[in-house]
């Protein structure tokens, strides 16, 4: 018995997961998946009821799962950083969540800004680390609101932290298995970084001994920026820190289509761990209870549920659906111009994996 919980979350949170678990449903039948759903509020309507949000006990419960599903958090009468920090940062440090899994992947039929380029040269995963760099919040303020203040803001990296994510993305990239060759890009900016980002560098030289069957290979992160528009097709794994794999991602999202199709997972790998996976997109306020919201890239954050559940052919059968949806159905991923309703679009690849 598989057992998820899912938080649904704010604004278009709900409508997407509705089709993300309407495609669980039918694969499930279909490849005789047994699995149990418990549905949790949490989000920005509970914290303006309650003040709280996550409430004591919540990480302990969550932990008994095997997967968390997340639709989205952000409410416009909840100050920026609440429910960012207090759910969405919060389940990733508590839940040891220490891989940030994040495909670039662009579907046929979907278009991408980069004139010229199509499925074939966008296709590649960025593995971020989770949980260190400048998200610990480690820092603080001196003569805070004078002339004369000072802030800091620390970044750390441990051995430890930089091992096991890029032994990981190794393993990852091993897996995977790419035609085009193996290769496993660092992405970091050791040239100015010198000493957070020279353990890295360090740790990676160090576990790439390990995998030689894989090309240890590295771009400095504004270099990696340029690649990534000009030549996407060099990439196939790219392991990075928190703080660059947050922002190259969003310009990930955008040459694979849009938030309407990035899709991530925030992963604990080890036995027993619970991860969590979530679309990239927000909680697109503006969008809730249109039935307008693209859902694929809900949809394809089941199928990276599924594959790290180990249902690998149910994750493939989606990941297939989705293909065919985009690249015969949709007329555009925006919100309002698909052709096809939210629901309308979780039914069609529904009808597919079934
Ligand atoms: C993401 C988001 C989060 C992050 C925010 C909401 C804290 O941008 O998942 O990429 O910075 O990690
Ligand atoms: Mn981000």
């Amino acid at each position: 018995m598989y057992k998820i919980a899912t938080i649904p979350g704010d604004g278009t949170g709900p409508e997407v997961t509705d089709e993300a678990l309407k495609v669980l449903e039918a694969v499930a039948k279909k490849d005789s998946i047994e699995y149990q759903l418990t549905h949790y509020d949490f989000g920005g309507d509970r914290y303006l009821k309650t003040g709280e949000v996550l409430p004591e006990g919540a990480v302990d419960e969550l932990s008994q799962y095997n997967a968390i599903y997340l639709g989205a958090v952000g409410h416009p009468e909840v100050a920026p950083g609440i429910l960012e920090k207090g759910l969405l940062l919060e389940l990733r440090f508590q839940l040891d969540q220490y891989v940030n899994l994040r495909p670039v992947t662009l579907y046929p039929g979907v278009e991408t800004p980069l004139v010229g380029k199509g499925p074939e040269d966008i296709d590649f995963v960025v593995v971020r680390e989770n949980t260190e760099d400048m998200y610990c919040g480690i820092g603080g303020f001196v003569r805070k609101g004078t002339a004369d203040e000072i802030a800091t803001q620390t970044a750390i990296y441990t051995r430890k932290g930089c091992e096991r994510i890029i032994r990981y993305a190794f393993e990852y990239t091993r897996k995977r298995d790419n035609p085009k060759g193996k290769r496993l890009t660092l992405v970091a900016k050791t040239n100015v970084l010198t000493f957070g980002h020279d353990l890295l560098w360090r740790t990676f030289q160090d576990v790439a001994t390990e995998y030689s069957d894989v090309e240890a290979d590295y771009n400095h992160v504004d270099a990696c920026c340029m690649w990534m528009v000009k030549n996407p097709e060099y990439y196939d794994v790219i392991v990075t820190t928190n703080m660059f794999g947050d922002i190259i991602t969003d310009l990930g999202a955008m040459i694979q289509g849009g938030m309407g199709v990035a899709a991530g997972g925030n992963i604990n790998p080890e036995l027993g761990g619970t991860s969590m996976f979530e679309c990239m997109g927000g909680s697109a306020p503006k969008y809730t209870g249109q039935n307008v919201i693209n859902p694929i890239a809900a949809i394809a954050a089941m199928a990276m549920l599924l594959d790290q559940g180990g249902h690998w052919s149910s994750a493939n059968k989606i990941t297939e659906a989705i293909k065919v949806v985009t690249g015969t159905k949709m007329k555009s991923q925006s919100a309002g111009r698909m052709g096809y309703t939210t629901s309308e679009i979780g039914d069609l690849v529904a009808e597919l994996v079934r």
